[in-house]
């Protein structure tokens, strides 16, 4: 097997997950602090205003990410704490945050990565529309010259939008995520303007030469529960909503119409010169995958006509979330991302798998133990995988399931809040150390 020592290892953490101090400093709010709000949103009933206070205790998560032997830390920017309205006033205090936490890493030797919306929209522009207006790409755009004004000159590498399927799925179609909206209308509107935003946001920052700007897509292996037609075809319907709609219109292929209809639903929302806008060659990718899914037609389910079977009822394993514990996808997204192009440097930025508090830690370690093994197996193939982040690094606010999955390789007491490494964390610090890299 070869040797993947060259790889770089790091950690992914996002603002609404671990901050907490949500009204601190002149901070406005989220769409999240109005989300948790809501009866029956949070299953533990819980919220993020506290979260794992990364908003005080940074200087020990970066420390113990450097003690673990992390090159990379990658932690998202809360919009309404730079921009308490989304637009307009800049908030000094909430910059003055991001500089510690940027200055802190350089000082330590762990490389500060961005990602500019990890979900957390300002509620001062959800209250105009969110996603679903229009007007949002210029907003974001106005953000992104902020944070180019202010960080621009110490971070070198940017995730503009993460997981746009995710956040705009469950939070304007579903409704099980903040904002809480539902229906295709919401959706199809929403979806464009977040990926067309996202192609202003690479314009905004390109203009600088020595750094690197990527987007994070979350990735499902999708399956077909049998050889049946329908139900291949369900299934190809599936994967082109979920692995291919958020990636191929920047690649110029555009929306994958011919496998997903709703698209039809999605081009009502483009306007003239759109496509063209939307095709920017991102310096990389990141994927993020977690799960398998395995899907079944069904008539009967409005725009999707699919259903997915449960991992319970095909005896595959799962974890707390429900999902199936699918650590292969790494492979198969890393082999069929390089068909795109196999060029373009790719990035795990995301891969982890979520216990419950009484699951032994020893489970993550093999689900790593297996990663590694998938990494090995492509990198004599032609495929330009740069490294690995981790999600994530402490226990924290999981959205609508609250702080019931702990996927932290350090946990944190629910009183004091204080760390402890876990035995995976452990078991890194060891694999980082004894390579050859
Ligand atoms: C992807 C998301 O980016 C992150 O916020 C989330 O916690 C993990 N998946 C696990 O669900």
């Amino acid at each position: 097997m070869s040797n993947i020592d060259h790889l770089i290892w790091g950690v992914t953490t996002a603002a609404a997950q671990t901050e907490g101090g949500f009204n601190a400093d002149g901070r406005g709010l989220s769409i999240w602090d109005t989300f948790t709000n809501k009866p029956k949103s949070i299953k533990d009933k819980s919220n993020n205003q506290v979260a794992t206070n990364f908003y005080e205790r940074y200087r020990e998560d970066i420390d113990l990410s450097v003690k673990i032997g992390l090159k990379i830390f990658r932690f998202s920017i809360s919009w309404s704490r730079v921009l308490p309205n989304g637009s307009g006033v800049i908030n000094e205090k909430g910059i003055a945050f991001y500089n510690k936490v940027i200055d802190y890493c350089i000082e330590v030797g762990i490389e500060p990565w961005i990602t500019t919306y990890h979900w957390d929209l300002p509620q001062k522009l959800q209250d105009k529309g969110g996603w679903k207006n229009r007007d949002i790409i210029t907003d974001y755009e106005n953000y992104i010259k902020v944070l180019k004004l202010y960080f621009v000159d110490r971070v070198k590498n940017w995730i503009l939008i993460n997981e746009a399927i995710v956040c705009i799925g469950a939070g304007y179609f579903l409704g099980i995520h903040a904002p809480g909206k539902r229906g295709i209308k919401s959706f199809s509107a929403s979806i464009h303007h977040i990926l067309l935003a996202q192609a202003r946001g690479y314009r905004v920052l390109k203009g600088k030469k020595d750094i690197k700007i990527g987007t994070a897509i979350s990735c499902t292996k999708i399956e077909s529960h049998s050889k049946r037609k329908k139900d291949l075809r369900a299934a190809s319907r599936i994967d082109a909503l979920m692995n291919r709609l958020c990636i191929e219109p920047y690649i110029g292929l555009g929306y994958p119409e011919n496998e997903l209809p709703l698209v039809k639903r999605i081009k009502r929302f483009v306007q003239q010169g759109d496509m063209e806008e939307m095709k920017v060659d991102f310096d990389f990718w990141g994927i993020q995958t977690y799960a398998r899914e395995v899907v079944k037609s069904a008539w009967y389910i409005p725009y999707l006509g699919s259903i997915p079977v449960k991992p319970s009822k095909r005896k595959a394993p799962v974890s707390i979330m429900g999902w199936e514990t699918y650590p292969d996808g790494i492979q198969y997204f890393l082999e069929r991302f390089s068909i795109y192009d196999s060029e373009k440097p790719l990035w795990l930025t995301e891969c982890g798998m979520a216990l419950s508090e009484k699951e032994d830690d020893a489970k993550r370690i093999e689900y790593y133990t297996h990663i590694i093994e998938g990494m090995k197996k492509v990198s004599d193939q032609e495929i330009n995988l740069k490294g690995i982040l981790l999600w994530t690094l402490v226990d924290n606010f999981e959205w609508a399931e609250g702080y019931i999955p702990k996927f932290g390789i350090i946990g944190m007491d629910k009183i004091t809040l204080n760390r402890k490494m876990k035995k995976t964390a452990f078991w890194l610090k060891d694999y980082l150390s004894n390579r050859s890299g």
